[in-house]
């Protein structure tokens, strides 16, 4: 984003660390995507908290840099560079012992796939640790990543001369990425889609642990984590946010050959971009997307190269119900893992590991935080092979839940089950509310009895849980801005979703906005359609919001 952009103040939601933000008009959205303004403050992974500019900001000052990205840790930090450059064929030298086993870890996954140069000479990428002989300047050609284990001013001036410098920051436990070429604005949508942010509370503890305390902590939370969805606490692995926790899933499971994951329903945008992106990287077919007809299709491209089936439940934003024993018993003919996304229906409605299922992934910032000022993720998980997979890349990458957001998380749940039992009174309420109105086309919300997915609900849910979406009948931008313009108290303008206060979002606009209509079509998504993730809120007041909002289109 250009600096010259008009900076808008928005009010955060969830507090000084809260994960969401106030949008007041649907221009404001439509600003923010067509990069006219920057935000203080949005979704973490998306607008960078204050506290982590903040020290983006000063390292850039220090090392005299273009741009300065902060991870959550000094390895996932490395692997975002190190990914950023991979493709097969690859000749790396390097002097950096971590960068070995990347090597050993990529190599082992996908036979040969990165070659390591014996001298600077034979190399396509130089990543260097230790003071050279040889002048850098001198391999003009080639990309040089310079890796900074401890902060010393000599050192910023070792590496001048190269194009990114890893920076581990000890003092903060955070890795930084230095840029001095213009690499910038795809390695921070690296760090987006696999959730490898520094989370705020991280860089601003509220005091200082022992490893003894985070263990503690750690262990109560994955003992309620496992306890909710009926594992043991050791089958829960902790991560900073969702989308590393999906990240991880998804890059465990590739394999020599096993090269394709297959995707059913519609999907979390970053989720859907992972799986976009990442198999061109390894140099393999696309993934699989099925939007339909979810088990015929399935039978028809299931074969030995899946390396495995991810679906959310309900999915996100067209809040599907996909039929989980038949996709289950067609995976496991050909022994291929299931992944489900539980973070909208929550264990308090669904619990996949009942059906079988290999993988469950959550975004425990959502429904399971509730309160809009936790950022995290985690993965549970019961066969030993697959835990090691997804364990040994979570020990690589040094990735857990930041101490605060454990600690907020664990009090954070304690309502749980109280919270998700108004949001699903209220969310049935407000669906058959909306599915009445008169200028509403089309309400997605499976327990609705003209759901197609009803019956599929009914099976396996035991509520719907708060989210759900809707398209007018008039379904245009000024349309959808009378709407939205006009949302006022108790809803709550901003994006994310789970939370206690009702939260809507014009969520194609905000996470598709520079998608085809051809591939809007193919996704089956409105540009303008609305959803809402339904709070605790009195019913009537939340009814009452919509209406007043409602009479307003056309
Ligand atoms: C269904 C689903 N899964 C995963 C994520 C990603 O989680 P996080 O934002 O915590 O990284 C989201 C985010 O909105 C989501 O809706």
């Amino acid at each position: 984003m250009n600096s010259q952009n008009k900076f808008k103040v928005v009010k955060p939601i969830g507090g000084v660390h809260g994960i969401s933000a106030i949008f007041p008009t649907l221009k404001d959205v439509i600003d923010y995507e067509e990069k006219i303004v920057r935000l203080n403050r949005g979704y973490p992974r998306f607008v960078t908290h204050p506290f982590v500019g903040k020290i983006e900001e000063t390292l850039k000052n220090k090392f005299h840099a273009r741009e300065v990205l902060c991870c959550q840790t000094f390895e996932s930090a490395l692997f975002l560079v190190f990914d950023f450059y991979l493709k097969k064929g690859i000749k790396i030298y390097t002097d950096y012992d971590l960068c070995h086993r990347l090597i050993a870890f990529y190599n082992k996954k996908f036979k040969n796939f990165i070659k390591t140069a014996k001298t600077l000479n034979e190399a396509d990428l130089l990543i260097i640790n230790r003071k050279l002989r040889e002048k850098l300047t001198d391999f003009v050609n080639i990309p040089k990543i310079g890796i900074i284990d401890a902060e010393k001013r000599e050192l910023y001036e070792k590496f001048n001369g190269m194009d990114v410098l890893v920076f581990n920051y000890k003092e903060k436990d955070i890795g930084a990425i230095i840029f001095y070429t213009d690499i910038f604005s795809e390695i921070n949508l690296l760090r987006r889609h696999s959730g490898f942010i520094a989370n705020s509370r991280k860089l601003c503890p509220t005091r200082a642990f022992t490893r003894a305390q985070f263990k503690k902590h750690e262990t109560c939370l994955k003992n309620k984590l496992g306890e909710l969805e009926k594992v043991s606490g050791n089958d829960c692995f902790l991560f900073p946010s969702g989308m590393a926790a999906i990240f991880c899933t998804i890059l465990s499971l590739f394999a020599r050959n096993k090269n394709k994951i297959i995707a059913l329903g519609s999907l979390y945008v970053d989720t859907l971009r992972i799986l976009e992106k990442w198999p061109k990287k390894f140099g393999f077919k696309n993934n699989i997307i099925i939007y339909h007809n979810f088990e015929n299709e399935l039978l028809k491209v299931i074969d030995d190269s899946i390396a495995g089936i991810i679906f959310e439940i309900p999915s996100n934003p067209l809040i599907q119900v996909i039929d989980v024993e038949k996709i289950v018993s067609i995976a496991q003919q050909k022994k291929i893992p299931i992944v489900i996304d539980n973070t909208i229906a929550t264990p308090y409605n669904f619990n996949p590991f009942d059906f079988n299922v290999d993988i469950i992934v959550h975004s425990t910032t959502k429904f399971l935080s509730g309160k809009n000022n936790h950022m995290g993720g985690c993965i549970l998980v019961k066969n030993e092979k697959l835990k090691k997979k997804l364990n040994d890349f979570k020990n690589f990458l040094n990735l857990n839940m930041t101490f605060d957001d454990i600690k907020i998380l664990n009090r954070n749940i304690k309502k749980f089950e109280n919270r998700m039992k108004t949001i699903n009174d209220n969310a049935f309420k407000v669906a058959k509310f909306l599915q009445n109105y008169e200028t509403i086309d089309k309400v997605y919300y499976p327990f609705l009895e003209s759901s197609s997915d009803y019956l599929l609900a009914k099976k396996y849910l035991k509520g719907g849980s708060g989210l759900l979406s809707f398209v007018f009948k008039n379904s245009s931008i000024s349309n959808a801005t009378y709407f939205y313009d006009n949302i006022k108290s108790p809803i709550l303008k901003g994006p994310s979703l789970g939370s206690e206060k009702t939260l809507l979002s014009p969520y194609v606009i905000m996470a598709h906005y520079n998608d085809s209509k051809e591939k809007l079509l193919k996704l089956g998504y409105d540009f303008c359609l609305m959803r809402l993730s339904i709070g605790t809120e009195r019913t009537e007041k939340i009814i009452d919001c919509l209406k007043y909002a409602l009479e307003r289109t056309k």
